[in-house]
């Protein structure tokens, strides 16, 4: 029997001690959650992707009357980021959540569908995508999507 150990680093910041261009990429997140379109969880959802040439590509949580038909906000804004700007490494995605008439209060992470997203994105372009989780306890950065999905499933296991 072999035992891995499986360590991941969070870091987590106030809002304040953010760099300049991060703390904007949760500025603009938190403004995305209102453009959600979530009439039955009422849960929004905003993200901000900074992109190597220095654009920003955001979206919100689009649900659907057929539940399963719906796209959470890191899909939604990383397949628009992808498809618009196919060649241009995602460096960072900022997210935050709002709900019952406030940003949360505890950090929400990404679903796992939206992880394993995440992951392609930093396959394709063989660049770490920083991750950050805005809530109102503090700001939790990860500096690679890949620590949010350890053991995970890559193209790699396609050629075994
Ligand atoms: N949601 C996201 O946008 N991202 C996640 O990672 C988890 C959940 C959305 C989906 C749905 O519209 C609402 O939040 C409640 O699950």
């Amino acid at each position: 029997m072999r035992e891995l150990q499986i360590q991941t680093s969070v870091k987590v910041y106030s809002y304040d001690e953010l760099e300049p261009e991060m703390a904007s990429l949760v500025d603009t997140a938190k403004k995305m959650t209102q453009n959600a379109y979530c009439p039955y969880s009422g849960f929004r959802v905003g993200a901000a992707a900074l992109l190597a040439n220095g654009q920003v590509v955001t979206g919100a949580n689009q649900e659907n009357a057929a539940y399963p038909s719906g796209m959470c906000a890191e899909r939604v804004t990383l397949f628009a980021a992808n498809a618009n700007y196919p060649d241009t490494p995602v460096l960072a995605l900022a997210l935050a959540c709002y709900t019952k008439g406030h940003f949360t209060h505890d950090v929400s992470s990404p679903c796992g569908a939206c992880r394993q997203v995440m992951l392609e994105t930093e396959h394709r372009f063989g660049k770490p995508m920083k991750v950050i989780l805005y809530c109102e306890e503090g700001c939790y950065v990860v500096d690679s999507a890949a620590d949010l999905l350890p053991l995970s499933f890559v193209a790699e296991n396609l050629e075994q």
